[in-house]
């Protein structure tokens, strides 16, 4: 359990004049689950830097305000008391594989090891979250081996399996397909549900209306909404920043160019929503025509 806590976050990587990051501020409660999202270049990936550590200490620049991981502050901690804390998933699979390890196995177990845990508990933690992501089979390959879907899990696995208080999950479904996608979603979800604070960027806003708690929209690095999945996503604002709407929110928002949509009816941004929203259009329309 971990409370995330942003204070005026303001930060402007080296050799840039432009912040990245301009005066964020917001509390994640611990077991909540936040989706962020924002078009390319919008801010996503360094916020997440930010909250794993990474900023300030691999990519120095210039950080203003603070990060509470739980009361530790991350940009006066040493990266070792971060990870115990807050697990980074990164946008691209292929950054976080270790390198020095010859099959999926041992490198799943590769960060208990550092944390010095006994063989049998590394055994126990690695075959659980083998099955949980459902890559058992692929336990004997080489991390090398593996197509981009296969090893986006590989590199999800390595991080869940060390149970941090924060998940921080850059694009995690970027190389799955539909199916993959869901899997993960529901591994994700599961985890918040148990506990954990989850903090994703992602796309996908189907996914992100049926799992998040909250979401966040970055612009320019600015956080321009925060609320609901219902709130947010239903908002057309987000096409023209760049964003996008689900398809369900695209298609309602057509029928209402058209005229025919209720008037002050919110968009539906689900399929759930969408089939109820649409049967109630469609039956008035029958009765209508009666
Ligand atoms: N290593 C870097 N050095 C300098 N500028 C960067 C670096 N990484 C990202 N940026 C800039 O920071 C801004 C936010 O980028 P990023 O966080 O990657 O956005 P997103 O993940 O939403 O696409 C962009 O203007 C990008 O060009
Ligand atoms: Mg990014």
């Amino acid at each position: 359990m971990a409370q995330v806590t942003i204070n005026n976050l303001t930060y402007t990587y080296p050799l840039t004049e432009e912040p990245a990051l301009r005066e964020i501020s917001i509390e994640i409660q611990a077991g909540e689950f936040l989706a962020v999202i924002g078009a390319n270049g919008a801010g996503k990936t360094t916020l997440c830097y930010t909250l794993s550590g990474f900023i300030p200490h691999f990519f120095r620049g210039e950080l203003q305000g603070k990060i509470l991981i739980d009361g530790l502050d991350t940009a006066n901690s040493k990266l070792y008391e971060i990870v115990e804390k807050v697990g980074l998933a990164f946008q691209n699979p292929f950054n976080q594989i270790s390198g020095s390890k010859f099959t999926v196995y041992e490198e799943i177990a590769f960060g208990l090891e550092n944390l010095g845990l006994p063989r049998d508990e590394i055994r126990s933690r690695v075959e659980w979250i083998l099955a949980l992501t459902g890559i058992e089979d692929l336990a004997e390959r080489s991390p090398y081996a593996l197509s981009g879907g296969q090893q986006q899990k590989v590199a999800l696995a390595s991080i869940l399996v060390m149970k941090p208080g924060v998940l921080v999950l850059d694009e995690p479904t970027s190389q799955l397909d539909p199916i993959g996608t869901r899997e993960v979603f529901q591994v994700i979800r599961s985890l918040a549900h148990s506990g954990q604070t989850i903090i994703l960027a992602e796309h996908k806003m189907e996914w992100i209306a049926e799992f998040a708690d909250r979401v966040l929209v970055l612009d320019k690095g600015e956080i321009v909404r925060l609320g609901t999945p219902q709130q947010v996503l239903s908002d057309i604002n987000l096409l023209s920043s760049g964003i996008g709407l689900s398809r369900y929110t695209r298609v309602a928002h057509r029928v209402n160019q058209q005229k025919l949509w209720p008037k002050g009816q919110r968009y539906p941004i689900s399929l759930q929503e969408a089939t109820e929203a649409f049967g109630r259009l469609l039956s008035q329309e029958g009765g209508s025509k009666k």
